[in-house]
């Protein structure tokens, strides 16, 4: 029976381009809505931006711009990314738009006019946190501090406030009745015992500020930032607008997927603003951790921003997804680095999953004249293993833990391994030629690659259409039946064709075309994300070198070790050059040098620099330096 299936994300502040954690949280929604749609589910996936409040109202007027401009600006950016990353949202709100606002202004009337006294006038001083535009409890104060490290500021302000006291013991019989409301369970625990130490009132509405929805009827006060950005997930179905059937369809949600950072708002004040109006309450709030960078979170405020938009470019938006969803325990916080990514891509989808399809491709393609071989086969290790290994899938993604069901479909990669090395096709071949039992081997083999496909298309789906195409199978194939064995039909042509996945040298593109990510921290809005600013290029230390000595890196084909005069003193430089130059007639040399960057570790040896290089089709050629110019030469 097809369901239907409601996922939200957060949506995402306007205040600075989107970063790693943001991609994320996107991305994991968007596998879990591509499994179900496949799934036979009806999937509405909703994400967007909240665009009022403070620190937009801040942000903006650091740069001299209207909110609405800033927030106009950033959320391009949203777009551009979400299509790059292959996100299949069926909306996006922004809580500028006009269905949004009737939204918030129905939320507060159908309160108002349920328990009148639920919204009240009165006086409120606290610690307020202007980065979580909330109030900090007392005990979550040290050093004018918030837990966070947010600075926090005594105020008073004169508000409408929310009988949020009024809710405790409702909320905790809702968490005892639907345990799966939070997940994970310690998110839950931690939601119940903040409730359980007393709810005290909300204030939901500000006067210190004016970007945000006037609140009705006084026009000084706007709506609390929270109370207007969480009312988005039914403002975007129509709600209060008069027409319903939106709302009727997918409400209540089946998930909220958030970072672990806002589920009180999620799973305390968002089902007491809902009882209160008289909505039924959201199935699920489903947290994520943090991306983390050195341990801590990445986040704008810390400055530690990662935008890996150079890996979307040279990878493509696949490689990221999986590796996101791979490496990081759904549910647990995980550190951020370039290399764990490349390492990941090497191992399990340059050589694993794209080496097994070019294998599999090529045999077909020598001994089966470029097709799919005539014979199939309902009987081999290959169907036990996919038989027993698909239901575990499932599982995995029901609970969602990711990781796991990749560790299961890698599984099977193993088996078919395992399967090709066993039956040794080619040894056959050259005994008995293309008969029916290596017709029966390399079909298992491709069958068994097509489930794989199959199984990893939610993560990957661009890459594992092209796989599926180029095995034989229909790239459409990505429904429940396709699950079953015996779906890859015979005598179909299939396509040698480059590898899917590539090897990349990391040493050579960690050090060399890339280095670390950008940290944007002095901008609140790069106006162009492809360019960078005067100040950004000025930050780079180009200067002329002089190679005074230089080694081949032991066991390297590419790298070289060089002694650079620098102007000042000497220094190792490690370079993937070795392809194109010999240490010999590279000893007198003057190059352009990046004299800067942080130290990286090439084949064990530090390199304190780069030496600047053009690369046609890979092959490096130095940028040639006039031999009169000094070492140590400023290059601007
Ligand atoms: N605007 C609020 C959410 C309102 S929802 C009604 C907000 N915005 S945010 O831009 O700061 O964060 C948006 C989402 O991204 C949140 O779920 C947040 O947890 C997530 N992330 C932001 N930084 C993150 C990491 N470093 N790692 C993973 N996700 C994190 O909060």
């Amino acid at each position: 029976m097809p369901q239907k299936f409601y996922i939200t994300t957060a949506i995402h502040y306007v205040n600075d381009i989107p970063h790693i954690g943001h991609m994320y949280e996107n991305i994991v929604a968007d596998v879990i809505a591509r499994h179900r749609r496949r799934m036979g589910d009806d999937v509405w996936f909703l994400t967007g931006t909240d665009e009022h409040g403070q620190k937009i109202e801040r942000a903006a007027a650091k740069e001299g711009v209207l909110p609405i401009e800033l927030a106009d600006r950033v959320v391009a950016h949203y777009h551009e990314l979400w299509k790059k990353l292959n996100i299949t949202h069926n909306d996006f709100i922004r809580t500028t738009e006009a269905r949004h606002r009737v939204g918030v202004l129905e939320m507060i009337r159908r309160i108002q006019e349920r328990i009148p006294d639920d919204i009240y006038l009165g006086e409120h001083s606290g610690w307020y946190c202007q980065n979580e535009e909330t109030f900090i409890p007392e005990n979550q104060v040290r050093d004018r501090k918030d837990d966070s490290g947010h600075p926090v500021e005594w105020t008073t302000e004169k508000n409408f406030f929310f009988k949020l006291s009024r809710y405790g013991e409702r909320l905790l019989a809702h968490y005892r009745a639907h345990p799966e409301f939070v997940f994970p369970e310690t998110r839950l625990n931690e939601v119940r015992s903040f409730v359980e130490q007393g709810l005290k009132d909300l204030s939901i509405s500000r006067t210190s500020i004016t970007w945000g929805i006037p609140w009705p009827g006084y026009p000084d006060h706007v709506v609390y930032v929270w109370l207007d950005a969480l009312t988005n997930y039914i403002s975007a179905l129509g709600f209060g607008s008069g027409d319903d059937k939106s709302f009727r369809r997918w409400w209540p949600t089946d998930m909220h997927l958030i970072g672990k950072d806002i589920v009180r708002f999620h799973a305390v004040y968002w089902p007491a603003f809902l009882m209160a109006a008289g909505v039924e309450l959201p199935k699920r709030v489903v947290c994520h951790g943090w991306l983390l960078r050195d341990n801590q979170k990445i986040s704008k405020s810390l400055g530690n921003v990662v935008r890996p938009y150079n890996i979307i470019d040279d990878f493509g938006a696949d490689p990221l997804r999986y590796y996101l969803l791979r490496d990081i325990v759904f549910g647990q916080d995980q550190n951020y680095s370039d290399e764990a990514f490349l390492s990941r891509y090497n191992a399990d989808l340059a050589n694993d999953l794209g080496n097994t399809l070019s294998r599999a491709i090529k045999m077909s393609e020598s001994y089966f004249g470029g097709k799919t071989p005539p014979v199939p086969c309902d009987d081999s290790e290959l169907l036990r293993a996919a038989q027993m290994l698909v239901p575990e899938y499932f599982t995995e993604m029901d609970d969602l833990a990711f990781h796991r069901a990749l560790e299961v479909v890698w599984k099977l990669l193993v088996a078919i391994n395992g399967y090709i090395v066993g039956s040794e096709p080619w040894k056959h071949f050259k005994e008995h030629g293309a008969d029916e039992s290596l017709s029966r081997v390399i079909w298992n083999t491709l069958e068994a690659l097509r489930i794989v496909c199959v199984m990893v298309a939610p993560f990957m789906p661009t890459a594992m259409r092209e796989a599926l195409g180029r095995i034989g199978a229909d790239p459409d194939d990505i429904d429940r039946q396709a699950f079953e064995w015996g779906g890859l039909p015979n005598g179909a042509p299939v396509r040698v064709a480059e590898p899917l996945f590539p090897r990349v040298d990391a040493a050579v593109y960690i050090g060399g075309t890339m280095s670390n990510p950008p940290i944007e921290t002095t901008q609140a809005v790069p106006p162009d994300l492809t360019k960078i600013s005067i100040d950004q290029f000025k930050e780079i230390d180009l200067r002329v070198g002089e190679i005074r000595a230089a080694e081949k890196v032991e066991k390297s084909k590419k790298l070289i070790k060089l002694s650079v005069f620098d102007g000042e003193s000497e220094r190792t430089m490690v370079a993937g050059i070795a392809t194109k130059y010999t240490p010999e007639e590279l000893v007198g040399r003057k190059v352009v040098i990046v004299a800067n960057l942080q130290p990286a570790t090439l084949m064990g040896v530090e390199s304190n620099g780069m030496v600047l290089a053009a690369s046609i089709g890979g092959e490096p050629s130095l940028i040639a330096v006039d031999s009169s110019v000094p070492a140590g030469t400023k290059v601007k």
